[in-house]
């Protein structure tokens, strides 16, 4: 257990909801093997109190922050800089105190790129599928390219994943649109190597699969940013295909973050056993 006294340094998530997250668990655990005199709360903060909120990280001198659903992007004109990743993705996940200074970036491209590696992938040359167009698939399409894969863009709303398509073509030319639906887009996904879930269906168990079951085979790796196990992902290792949950892209996420707020090599292992018991 953390001991905490008059010394101890607060980091803390923002977000709505947020009581599910886990990323206390974790920060907490690397803070007491590390035996730093910090601890990690989640402060669950209405939308229309984001600004105070943030104000409030200099006025009490809050060492750093995470920020999940739904102020990833509002809360960048609140901040007083933010990294070139973080401003290309267009979305900030974690925030650093430098007395009084904060500092934006974004964890979440990088720590699926390493959930990714982690799992034996190296996305440099790869067919990748993302299903999805909004703020989380913004930082896995940035990543994704920056590795040198060649990315496909698929959305309910198509118009909006021409719109993300457009604005990432300035940073890899290997990145394209597939309306899922058209006639020949079975082809295309047949020859994916990986095809990866960034929309919010699964989130609940009864969710529709966001691409249908007939579209994958045994040569598709399919993952989700999701960290349970979702319908997609159930039925994918029902027909034998390798899946991977979002559990990765989240300890990873949080690795970098705890890199960035402490400068320590946080104890990865026991991070994710945190993860993993609750
Ligand atoms: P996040 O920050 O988690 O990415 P978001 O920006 O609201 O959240 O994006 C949610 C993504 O899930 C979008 O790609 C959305 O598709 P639309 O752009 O068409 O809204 C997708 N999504 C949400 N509900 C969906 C559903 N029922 N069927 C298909 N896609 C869905």
């Amino acid at each position: 257990m953390i001991k905490i006294d008059a010394n101890t340094d607060i980091y803390c998530i923002l977000g709505f909801p947020v009581r599910h997250s886990k990323s206390p668990l974790m920060h907490n655990k690397a803070f007491e093997i590390l035996g730093v005199n910090a601890c990690y709360v989640a402060f669950e903060v209405r939308p229309e109190d984001l600004t105070d909120a943030i104000k409030s990280i200099r006025a009490l001198g809050i060492k750093g922050a995470n920020i999940t659903i739904p102020f990833k992007e509002d809360v960048i004109p609140l901040l007083d800089s933010i990294s070139d990743e973080a401003r290309d993705i267009g979305a900030v996940n974690t925030i650093k105190n430098d007395d009084g200074i904060l500092r934006g970036f974004n964890t979440d491209g990088v720590g699926f790129i390493a959930s990714l590696k982690e799992n034996l992938i190296n996305p440099k040359g790869l067919k990748v599928l993302v299903l999805g167009a909004g703020g989380a698939s913004r930082a896995i399409v940035y990543s994704l390219i920056k590795e040198g894969a060649h990315v496909y863009i698929s959305n309910r709303t198509m118009q909006k994943a021409i719109l993300l398509c457009n604005q990432m073509r300035q940073f890899s030319t290997s990145i394209q649109t597939l309306d899922i639906n058209d006639t020949g887009a079975r082809d295309t996904i047949s020859d994916v190597s990986l095809i990866v879930n960034t929309t919010s269906l699964g989130l609940k168990p009864d969710d529709l699969l966001p691409i249908p079951i007939t579209y994958l085979n045994k040569q598709h790796i399919v993952c989700d940013i999701i960290y349970k196990k979702t319908p997609l992902l159930k039925e994918a290792s029902r027909l034998g295909i390798k899946t991977i949950d979002g559990s990765g892209m989240l300890l990873h996420q949080g690795v970098i973050a705890f890199e960035i707020w402490t400068g320590l090599q946080p104890p990865v292992d026991e991070m994710r056993k945190q993860l993993e018991i609750s």
